[in-house]
């Protein structure tokens, strides 16, 4: 099936965490590796998140830099990326950034079990929001892949959390990982990780090719790989 080219990008603690026990969306980037987001975000015609993500952190998933939005537009591109959520069951505020920042296309993919009942149906659909339900309990997230690449979307970044991230790695929709490692220790058990879920075994484990290592001034680091092929 055709899929878009898929990044996951995560800003961690050196131990993994991608945020605190807390799970409300905690600081972790330093001021340069927003600006390095942003430029994925930049170079990317859809941002994706997961539902927990969209409730805990309230994200914008704009473009931040006018300088890069108005590079969009000038390569004939709208001046944000689309947005994409993967959600089945909580509701989302009518006044969550995620509706309301932009100017952008956004798209929502549920379970189709779900899509009148938490969602606010005529709400979201009244608001612009492109709503694609999927069969089965959980979002299918091959059938969203394939679904992108049909509305013309070949470049997706995934910014979380865990168990999107897991689920997108596990099924093999993913071509690379960045994440920046911040100089802090999280701990916790509870705390998400870059890839929660139910876990692999070592026989199934994804394995990566490192392309890239950048120690940064500001204590952090900066890493890249590519999802080997399985
Ligand atoms: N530091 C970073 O870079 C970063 C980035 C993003 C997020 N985070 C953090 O990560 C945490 C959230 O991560 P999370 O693991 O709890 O949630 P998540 O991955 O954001 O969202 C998972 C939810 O998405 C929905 N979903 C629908 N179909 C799915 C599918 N096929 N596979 C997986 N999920 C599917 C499910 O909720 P429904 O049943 O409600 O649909 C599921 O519970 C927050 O603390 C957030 O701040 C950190």
């Amino acid at each position: 099936m055709a899929r878009p080219f898929v990044v996951i990008n995560v800003a961690a603690s050196l131990d993994g965490k991608i945020d605190t026990i807390e799970r409300r969306g905690a600081p972790i980037s330093s001021e340069r590796d927003r600006d390095r987001v942003d430029q994925l975000r930049a170079a990317s015609d859809a941002v994706m998140v997961g539902s927990r993500t969209l409730h805990d952190e309230d994200p914008r998933l704009t473009v931040r830099s006018s300088t890069l939005q108005a590079d969009r537009v000038a390569r004939g591109e709208p001046a944000n990326p689309a947005k994409v959520a993967v959600a089945t069951r909580l509701g989302l505020k009518p006044d969550a950034r995620f509706l309301s920042a932009g100017p952008a296309r956004i798209i929502l993919f549920t379970a189709r079990t779900a899509v009148d009942a938490a969602l606010g149906h005529g709400l979201l659909t009244a608001q612009g929001v492109e709503i694609y339900p999927t069969d089965g309990p959980q979002v299918d997230l091959a059938t969203v892949m394939a679904k992108l690449v049909e509305l013309g979307i070949r470049r997706v970044l995934v910014e979380g959390g865990g168990s999107l991230n897991f689920e997108l790695l596990r099924l093999g929709l993913v071509d690379e990982v960045q994440l920046y490692l911040a100089p802090t220790i999280f701990g916790g058990a509870t705390a998400p990780t870059l890839a929660d879920g139910a876990g692999l075994l070592r026989a199934d484990a994804v394995a990566l090719e490192r392309v890239q290592v950048e120690p940064w001034q500001d204590g952090g680091l900066v890493l890249r790989y590519k999802v080997k092929p399985r």
